[in-house]
């Protein structure tokens, strides 16, 4: 029988050279040094929260990461985070060690909701493999993240549908550095979200601020007034709505209007199943595509766990995870 983990560690600032190690094998298409500092040490919701496994003779076994995001909660700022970069080396797997580092991930968010600090709850997508240790360690497959597609003919129709209604006086204005019309629109979409991760000047400069540079924020105008935010990946043809936030009441022309200014041949976004986004997406000419298990890792008794398990309470976007591109 294969040995679970000796020990598992919070890495510290002395461990980088061993996180970017494991990194670097992970992703070798990848300048980990970058992505490190973007996402491990400049978010401004705080920096990752890294724990790394180890052998009997102390090698490092595996890792895995949590990267905060403040999330509004029932109007309740509460402190979350997306996980990410999971890896265990190929000698060690099938032996319980991605299932000890998510425990130990969890026993952390135990400590940090009796001490009031700290993140106390994880969400996200991961890969099939990973959700299969995850849910070992407590995990709750609560719904499918899926993917949505606007192309050929569907987007001539809504374009011309858009300009006919005068949808064409949306305009996308690029966003440059931290910008208090991000905080504004936020705001007013918290008024009627159970969940939304929060948008802040601070957190969406950063957000898009990536190693690729591959996305961009903008704010959303009809005329000269801001009605919503986007953020947009091009590649070709095809455009990608890594980001869209607006007033729940006027969420879903919002929608049609930057989805008609944001060009392309084809448009793709993603959401939550069970999100009142997904109705909204497919009355804007978005067809539901391939979809993967969308989980949420929280504490038995984290005092706000009914809404994060219930999947109408949530949208997630691609803005949310930690994919600096998606096209
Ligand atoms: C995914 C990964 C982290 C799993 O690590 P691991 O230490 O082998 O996982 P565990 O031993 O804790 O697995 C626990 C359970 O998860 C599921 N699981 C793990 N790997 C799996 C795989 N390759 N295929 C299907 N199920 C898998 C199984 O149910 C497993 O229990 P079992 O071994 O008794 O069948 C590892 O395979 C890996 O690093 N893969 C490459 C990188 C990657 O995909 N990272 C995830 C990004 S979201």
């Amino acid at each position: 029988m294969l040995a679970p983990p000796a020990r598992i560690a919070r890495a510290e600032a002395r461990d980088r050279p061993t996180v970017l190690a494991l990194l670097a094998e992970h992703t070798p298409e990848t300048d980990v040094a970058r992505r490190h500092s973007w996402l491990y040490e400049g978010n401004p919701h705080g920096p990752a929260v890294t724990f790394v496994a180890y052998d009997e003779d102390g090698t490092p076994m595996g890792l895995t990461s949590l990267f905060p995001r403040r999330v509004m909660v029932r109007g309740e700022v509460r402190t979350g985070s997306i996980g990410g970069d999971g890896y265990v080396r190929p000698a060690y797997r099938r032996r319980g060690v991605a299932t000890a580092l998510h425990r130990a991930c969890l026993a952390l968010m135990e400590d940090n909701l009796r001490a009031g600090e700290g993140v106390e709850f994880m969400y996200g997508a991961p890969e099939p493999s990973n959700l299969g240790a995850l849910e070992r360690a407590g995990s709750r497959a609560i719904t499918r993240l899926r993917r949505y597609g606007r192309s050929g003919p569907i987007q001539s129709i809504f374009r011309l549908g858009g300009a006919l209604r005068g949808q064409s006086r949306t305009r996308l204005v690029a966003l440059d550095g931290a910008d208090p019309r991000v905080a504004a629109v936020f705001a007013e979409a918290a008024l009627k979200a159970a969940i939304l991760p929060v948008r802040d000047p601070a957190q969406y400069a950063w957000r898009f601020r990536t190693p690729s540079r591959a996305q961009h924020g903008f704010v959303v105008l009809e005329g000269d007034a801001v009605v919503g935010l986007c953020a947009l990946e091009r590649k070709g043809s095809m455009v990608a709505l890594v980001d869209f936030l607006a007033p729940r009441d006027r969420w879903s022309a919002t929608l049609r209007g930057a989805a008609n200014a944001a060009g392309g041949e084809a448009l793709t976004t993603i959401t939550t199943d069970g999100s009142p986004a997904a109705t909204d997406l497919v009355c804007a000419g978005f067809l539901p595509r391939e979809s993967k298990g969308f989980q949420v890792l929280a504490p038995d008794k984290h005092p706000r766990l009914s809404t994060l398990l219930d999947p109408a309470s949530w949208h997630y976007v691609w803005a949310d995870g930690d994919l600096d591109h998606v096209l």
